[in-house]
């Protein structure tokens, strides 16, 4: 089996500084990714920015800035934001970078090539705001303007020159490919409407333009830029060096194992992408997940609804690893959410403060105490022990199977459960009351310790920061977390010493308490 995993969120679009929604989507490709890297695999995770196109033009005209800099300034941003997330990405790539501009006029000379793009005029329907074509009946008419059924944004009228790929061809392959790789989109629910909006019928796709500049230009066609999406796309094989598909990174990392989206660009990554991909040879990536959106109120979170909520001021406020958590607990992945501030408070001080918080400072307080600060040396494991540790043995198998289906909900509600049991065991076994059994309180203690330990390991994707501070009572580092040793009862160093450990989270005292 290939221990080879790679991961991209999408490149995001520089018009203006990231919000929770962007925010979203790197957290949950940081989950997968540090996921994998605990389970011994070679990571790639690749994120970045998508820079050409006539949104982004016309934002820096707006600003009154050069387009380049325009980008550089507002990459940067998302470059940063990379940091204040903790993500583990790989690379961050741009599209205005040399290498991207080589691999996307490669990838059109192979189309070419292949006799896949042709000279001919669109007459259309355009969202500059959505960088897409829409037919006439994915248009309706509100308050006198002119809109995307879908997306509600503004639509122009398009009449110009244009090279079209043969994208209708490719209708029967990718309804085949869909058959025969049933996990190639998720959740199930889209793949549905993927697979109709095929049925349907493919037309040809515009993908160049003619009447501005900012992009990348075709080759030997100096009036025509690359439509932005054909450009952006190739994002995720320019990083690893494409059209050099002899490169030690494409070996390894292509096909992706899965592209991370938002619900909203679903038709761009498992219907363009493929057939593009399918036209000029190259193999396709293994899944596309298309995630739900974070909703402001009822609405979908978006620069121009500016409903945006601003990630950093709620880092600020609460830190990253809450947000991280109530993240990837609130918001049901796959459906939309909403961000409650609220909510997130009563994430920290139930789940985070007493769940996993006090359990540890329970036992740790505990075994300095009565342990001698140490890890306990004559242990005796009893049925009760057994039952509870050996949990996460007999569910590791299940729990990789369901992180390859992208089942984030089913990891965070084993998580969530065990920390439940934890408490109970630890309230249960009542090892306060074993003073005159040694051997009893020591196995308790160190039972609860390896639990600590193990739902630390297991929290690591979620909430590395606190995960690690809290293996520190071990003296565990981020290099010794080995996901396959959640399965061993007895991992914990005997009569090692024991640390005293910051408070992990504090409370929130909340207004109406
Ligand atoms: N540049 C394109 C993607 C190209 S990928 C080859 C793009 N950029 S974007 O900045 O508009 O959006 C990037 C991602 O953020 C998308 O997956 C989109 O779904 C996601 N989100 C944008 N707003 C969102 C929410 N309010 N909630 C969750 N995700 C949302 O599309």
């Amino acid at each position: 089996m290939s221990k080879n995993y790679y991961i991209t969120t999408p490149i995001y679009y520089p018009s203006a500084k990231p919000h929770m929604g962007h925010a979203y989507s790197s957290i949950i490709a940081d989950f997968f990714s540090r996921f994998k890297k605990i389970d011994g695999y070679n990571v790639y995770f690749l994120t970045g920015t998508d820079e050409h196109g006539l949104k982004i033009q016309r934002a820096a005209e707006k600003k009154g800035v050069d387009t380049l800099k325009f980008c550089d300034e507002i990459s940067q941003t998302f470059r940063d934001l990379s940091k204040t997330l903790n993500l583990t990405n790989t690379d961050f790539i741009r599209t205005t970078e040399e290498r991207h501009k080589l691999s996307v006029k490669n990838l059109w000379k192979e189309l070419k090539k292949n006799d896949e793009i042709y000279l001919s005029k669109y007459s259309g329907w355009y969202s500059v705001s959505d960088e897409a074509f829409y037919s006439e009946d994915e248009i309706e008419d509100i308050d006198g303007k002119k809109r995307a059924v879908s997306s509600k944004s503004s639509v122009e009228w398009l009449d110009e020159e244009s090279y079209f790929f043969r994208l209708s061809k490719w209708e029967k392959p990718l309804l085949k490919y869909y058959k025969d790789n049933p996990n190639f989109i998720s959740p199930a629910s889209r793949k549905n409407e993927v697979i109709s909006f095929v049925k349907n019928g493919l037309k040809d796709l515009s993908i160049s333009r003619k009447s501005f500049s900012w992009g990348i230009q075709v080759p030997d066609d100096k009036d025509h830029v690359i439509y932005v999406w054909l450009d952006a796309l190739t994002n995720y094989i320019s990083a690893l060096n494409y059209p050099n598909t002899d490169d030690q990174l494409f070996k390894q990392f292509w096909p992706a194992t899965t592209h991370l989206i938002g619900k909203d660009i679903l038709r761009f990554h498992a219907v363009y992408w493929p057939a593009f991909l399918l036209a000029a040879n190259i193999s396709l990536p293994k899944a596309v997940y298309g995630h739900g959106w974070i909703l402001s109120g009822e609405e979908k979170m978006s620069k121009s609804k500016g409903n945006i909520l601003d990630p950093i001021e709620i880092i600020d406020q609460y830190g990253l690893d809450p947000l991280r958590y109530y993240l990837i607990k609130e918001v049901s992945f796959g459906n939309d959410g909403n961000i409650s501030q609220d909510r997130l408070e009563d994430c920290i001080n139930s789940d985070l403060a007493n769940n996993y918080g006090n359990l540890c400072q329970r036992v740790i307080t505990f075994a300095i105490k009565n342990c001698d600060s140490k890890i306990p040396d004559k242990i005796e494991f009893k049925k009760d022990d057994l039952k509870i540790l050996d949990n996460f043995e007999s569910n590791l198998d299940l729990i990789r199977g369901k992180i390859d289906e992208h089942d984030l909900n089913f990891y965070i509600n084993f998580i969530v459960n065990s920390l439940f049991e934890a408490n109970k065991y630890f309230n249960d076994q009542e090892p306060w009351k074993k003073k005159d059994d040694l051997l009893r309180l020591n196995t308790i203690v160190y039972t609860t310790l390896e639990i600590v330990r193990k739902i630390s390991f297991l929290l690591y994707p979620i909430i590395p920061s606190s995960s690690l501070k809290a293996l520190k009572i071990f003296d565990i580092l981020e290099k010794d977390i080995v996901l396959d040793s959640i399965t061993n009862n007895e991992f914990l160093a005997k009569n090692k010493k024991i640390n005293s450990i910051d408070i992990l989270f504090k409370k929130i005292e909340k207004k109406d308490d």
